[in-house]
């Protein structure tokens, strides 16, 4: 079984994605940290020596690669992993996909701590980053919409309510 979860940023998938993979014994990845090892970079490096384009490039190329050398995985990707090229068509194809559709003011709370690590962010004013959010999410938002699981109410869900929607999908 393969696993999918997609997300706005600080919508926590690495937390839940690590949580998950542990109880049902899969294999976990979180697709930054591929691209950083294989890259031998950090994320906003990689943005700032080779920009935005190239980023999307290595992030489809390993999300595939990562897909055809593991027959189950749970895979956390980036927040806008589903938003370039066929990403979203070749999850679904190969796997389950779940949004973690966290609330935008939970969200707001988690970025404003971890803004500096990410380089979509890291320019924006404090008292801005809530506009960002809800702008960019609703631009996303047709992509996190084709999930075949929407994770809403991320505060109350248990484990194993996660692990029981996810296997009924
Ligand atoms: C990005 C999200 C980041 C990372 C990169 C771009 C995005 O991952 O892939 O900074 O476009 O939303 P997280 O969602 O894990 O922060």
């Amino acid at each position: 079984m393969r696993i999918f979860l997609i997300g706005f940023m600080g919508s926590g998938k690495t937390h839940w994605g690590k949580q998950v993979a542990h109880r049902m014994q899969l294999p976990f990845f979180d697709l930054d940290e591929v691209i950083i090892a294989e890259l031998g970079k950090t994320i906003p490096e990689i943005f700032a020596e080779n920009g935005e384009e190239y980023f999307r490039m290595a992030e489809k190329d390993i999300l595939e690669e990562l897909v055809e050398k593991n027959s189950s995985l749970i895979l956390s990707c980036g927040g806008g992993t589903p938003c370039f090229f066929n990403n979203i068509e070749f999850m679904k194809k190969y796997g389950i996909v779940v949004w973690l559709n966290t609330h935008v003011e939970v969200l707001l709370q988690r970025l404003l701590k971890e803004k500096m690590q990410r380089p979509l962010l890291k320019d924006i004013r404090d008292e801005d980053l809530k506009n960002y959010i809800v702008r960019k999410l609703n631009e996303r938002r047709m992509y996190y919409e084709q999930a075949d699981v929407v994770i809403d109410k991320e505060d109350a869900f248990t484990m194993n309510d996660f692990i029981q929607t996810v296997l009924h999908a």
